[in-house]
């Protein structure tokens, strides 16, 4: 704005207006008792001066005179309608909100459509609605002095649609209205996308006058304007009028200052679409990927089930991309969610390749060490509701190969010890026997053997039960976090 640029207004000039208009119009240091003598005896005495500024005579009541009337009261249109410039125009601003018609994040912008309505007065114009046949008349804007008010924020070329009369009231009071498409620049924030809630503003000023010149008041109340702003609005698209505040700042008068109208608004997105299209299919790929943990991690079906999953959701996230906003500074919460989600069904196909691994090579590894056994088995496996079988020497007695093998091996030891026997068949008593004890040797190291890889495979299990917990706390965690957020905002 040019507030520095202007020149300060000449306090001297004031002196040499004409003494007899001031007297006449306005003699604001007279009492007001005195006032109307005074304006009666000066009338008396310069007749034809108090007329002009006073009243319209027309000739008839009809549209011709009036308009004779009003054109010759008129004057300039090039100059503020006061007699002296040191008195600023009070226009009086007020807006109903007719259309959303879009918000274009990216670009930080926000389209809306107004009826936009200003009232200011001319000084001393005024005629007898009886004398001239109607109390306002529609005057071309060309006719007539407009103040220069504009939206501060607008950031377009005016596309709005021409609306060129105004009315002229008998009382001297100028009513302007007309549509205005605003391109408004607005700090969008699209961080709690899709249920975010966005404060425009729109600053209606003056652009060349400082507040000396031309004051702005508040024509409705906020609360109205909302009001009729609802009872009109048109479009019924993505976003919600929510509320309107206004500031009214015409108390500051100086030279420096613009006077302004702010009014906030305020709008939500109806977010219903977005979480049709993108929350609730990607919570039930999330809930399918949950429930995958139930599938045997040994056989390699539940690795390649979760490859599904996660090369579905990516699928899902690339169509859907159209729908999510171009992020301006912040990314969306939203982005943070598929994010999260991805990464979940990503950890958990990583998990389940490391299970399928422990549980299918467990006969390969060395015994467990032993603090690992203890941890483990012992302590998670409690955590986890997987309770460790109780570790038996029993099987191998229950194990009817073996019991046989038993009897076998004290039949043997019975019979080495007869002294009466035949050589012969000592020999090969004994030869049989080593072979017993051979076989029993590959037995017991192929049964311990087999009880370390149960030791693994237990440990693979608890693992998989440990880690599907910490999966549902993580994801229960997270989301609770992300929907508080997003509450918070959508109540505003
Ligand atoms: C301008 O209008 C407001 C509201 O009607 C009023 O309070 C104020 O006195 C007016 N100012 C002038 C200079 O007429
Ligand atoms: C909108 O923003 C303005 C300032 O930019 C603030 O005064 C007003 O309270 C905000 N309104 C809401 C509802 O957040």
């Amino acid at each position: 704005m040019a507030a520095e640029y202007l020149p300060k207004p000449q306090e001297k000039d004031s002196h040499k207006m004409d003494a007899f208009s001031i007297h006449c119009l306005t003699s604001q240091r007279w009492p007001t008792i005195h006032k109307e003598v005074f304006l009666f005896l000066c009338c008396l005495l310069f007749q034809v001066q108090c007329v002009e500024s006073g009243m319209l005579k027309c000739s008839h009541p009809d549209a011709k005179s009036l308009h004779a009337a009003i054109t010759d009261a008129l004057g300039s249109k090039e100059i503020r309608p006061v007699h002296s410039l040191k008195t600023p125009t009070n226009v009086s601003t007020k807006f109903t909100l007719y259309g959303i018609l879009g918000v274009d994040e990216k670009a930080q912008i926000l389209t809306t459509f107004l009826w936009q309505g200003l009232e200011w007065n001319i000084e001393d114009l005024s005629w007898d609605a009886e004398q001239c046949g109607a109390w306002r008349i529609s005057l071309p804007r060309t006719k007539l002095w407009v103040p220069d008010i504009l939206i501060n924020q607008f950031m377009d070329e005016d596309r709005s649609p021409s609306a060129p009369y105004v009315y002229l009231s008998n009382n001297g009071f100028v009513y302007d209205g007309r549509p205005v498409r605003v391109v408004s620049s607005c700090n969008l924030d699209i961080y709690t996308f899709p249920f975010d809630v966005q404060n425009c503003s729109l600053t209606f000023n003056s652009y060349l006058h400082v507040s000396t010149d031309i004051t702005l008041h508040l024509g409705r109340s906020a609360e109205e304007t909302l009001r009729h702003s609802k009872d009109v609005l048109e479009t019924v698209g993505e976003w919600e009028l929510i509320d309107i505040k206004a500031e009214d700042h015409f108390d500051d008068q100086s030279d420096k200052h613009f006077d302004a109208v702010i009014f906030h608004i305020v709008l939500r997105r109806r977010a219903t679409l977005y979480v049709v299209n993108l929350l609730v299919p990607s919570c039930f790929l999330l809930a399918v990927d949950l429930f995958s943990f139930l599938l045997p991690p040994q056989s390699v079906d539940r690795s390649s089930f979760k490859m599904t999953l996660i090369l579905g959701y990516t699928v899902f996230l690339l169509i859907m991309n159209d729908l999510l906003p171009v992020t301006g500074s912040r990314i969306p919460l939203i982005n943070v969610f598929f994010s999260i989600c991805l990464a979940l069904m990503v950890t958990s196909l990583l998990e389940t390749v490391l299970i399928t691994n422990i549980l299918c090579n467990s006969n390969k590894y060395p015994a467990l060490p032993s603090s690992v056994r203890v941890i483990f088995l012992k302590y998670l496996s409690r955590l986890v509701c997987l309770p460790q079988k109780p570790k038996d020497q029993a099987t191998v007695m229950h194990n009817p190969a073996v019991q046989v093998e038993n009897q076998e091996a004290e039949a043997c030891s019975s019979v080495t010890v007869d002294p009466q026997s035949d050589v012969p068949i000592l020999g090969e008593l004994k030869k049989l026997s080593q072979d017993l004890l051979a076989i029993r040797h590959q037995v017991d190291k192929h049964l311990a053997g087999d009880e370390t890889a149960e030791e693994w495979i237990q440990f693979g299990n608890i693992i998989d039960r440990l880690l599907f917990g910490l999966y549902i706390l993580f994801i229960t965690v997270s989301f609770i976090t992300i929907s508080v957020i997003w509450v918070q905002w959508y109540r505003l």
